[in-house]
């Protein structure tokens, strides 16, 4: 099978497009024929080995998965024999990582606990641009950020691939939403259904005397003093990405500030959850969610789709697509 597969650290010029061979699964795995995969923050942290210490799960020199890519939506091929849930020919989708990883290639074996059946009205270019990013905005909002009908939130950084899924989950859950975005986005999330729009562009969120009872944090760049006088007296500070600077100063500062004071604020690292997943999937069957795609690459190009996403503008989902769906 065709694999983009990379045996060092470094840029998306390592990555390479090869001739790998096809994988077995194992008695809990199933084979996945992989239709579309998405390509997220977290491929670009393990080709680059940034920050560093991702060596000490990842491979202290060279990577022990040689193949990235964790979003996957495609159609089971064969079972091992302990599978219960799935038959041959479903769709599925789900995120792969906590199994290996290997979604940037034709085919992979995946763990039955990390897939769900892909919903019937997506495309697998759809499904795939789900798992990862709407489970993080999920546990974001709601296992971290504990969020209630009718509050307040802001989701900053809310035109990327998690903050868009933030916004619309928020609203599924009844809260009332502000989005933080640059001009060129300001209808998108508009058009996913945000109460209000700031562009940080032209007005500084943290300065404009509003409060918000929740705050997530996807991708923006402010101290978290900056954020703790814009959080109401009892409210909420989640940051899921940003820079390193400031997720160190939330990781060290966040505790201290959550046990000593009435705001809570800290990082949230996501955790692939098969129960969030299928959530998701009712969000996405009834309508409240949609996955948002910037842009589509053939497999031969994820170097090129790794090179967009580094830029840091992706406008929702930047998706592979591994087979065409006849
Ligand atoms: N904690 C976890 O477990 C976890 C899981 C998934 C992702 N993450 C992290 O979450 C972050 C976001 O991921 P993502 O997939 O959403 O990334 P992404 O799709 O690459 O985010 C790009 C978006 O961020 C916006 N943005 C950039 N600078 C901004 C700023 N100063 N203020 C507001 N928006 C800004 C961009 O809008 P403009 O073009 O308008 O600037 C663009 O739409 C990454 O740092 C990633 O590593 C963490």
């Amino acid at each position: 099978m065709k694999a983009i597969v990379y045996t060092g650290y470094g840029s998306p010029a390592v990555l390479q497009f090869k001739e790998v061979a096809k994988p077995t699964p194992k008695d809990n795995e199933v084979l996945v024929k992989i239709y579309a995969v998405s390509a997220n923050a977290a491929d670009l942290h393990l080709l680059r080995a940034d920050p560093f210490l991702i060596r000490l799960s990842s491979g202290l020199l060279k990577p022990k998965n040689e193949i990235l890519g964790s979003d996957i939506a495609g159609r089971v091929e064969a079972i091992g024999n302990n599978v219960q849930e799935f038959k041959l020919g479903d769709e599925v989708f789900g995120d792969i990582s906590a199994g290996g990883w290997g979604g940037f290639a034709e085919y992979v074996c995946a763990r039955e606990d990390a897939l769900v059946l892909k919903p019937v009205k997506l495309s697998f270019e759809e499904a795939a641009a789900v798992p990862m990013a709407a489970v993080t905005a999920l546990q974001g909002l709601r296992s971290k950020g504990q969020i209630q009908p009718g509050q307040q939130v802001l989701i900053n950084g809310a035109s990327g691939g998690v903050g868009l899924f933030a916004v619309q989950i928020a609203k599924a859950f009844g809260a009332e939403v502000t989005a933080v975005c640059s001009t060129r986005n300001l209808d998108i999330v508009r058009s996913i259904g945000a109460d209000h729009v700031i562009d940080y562009t032209r007005e500084d969120f943290t300065q404009n005397g509003h409060r918000y009872d929740l705050i997530l944090a996807a991708n923006g760049y402010h101290s978290i003093s900056d954020y703790r006088q814009v959080l109401t007296p009892r409210g909420t500070y989640v940051m899921t990405g940003g820079a390193m600077a400031q997720l160190s100063e939330v990781m060290l500062k966040g505790p201290w500030i959550s046990m000593t004071g009435s705001q809570k604020m800290g990082n949230l690292l996501a955790r692939p959850n098969k129960q969030d997943l299928a959530f998701i999937k009712e969000l996405l069957e009834a309508g409240k969610v949609r996955p948002v795609i910037d842009r589509c690459y053939p497999l031969s190009e994820v170097a090129d789709a790794m090179r967009y996403l580094e830029e840091g503008h992706a406008q929702g989902k930047v998706v592979i697509t591994v087979a065409q769906n006849n």
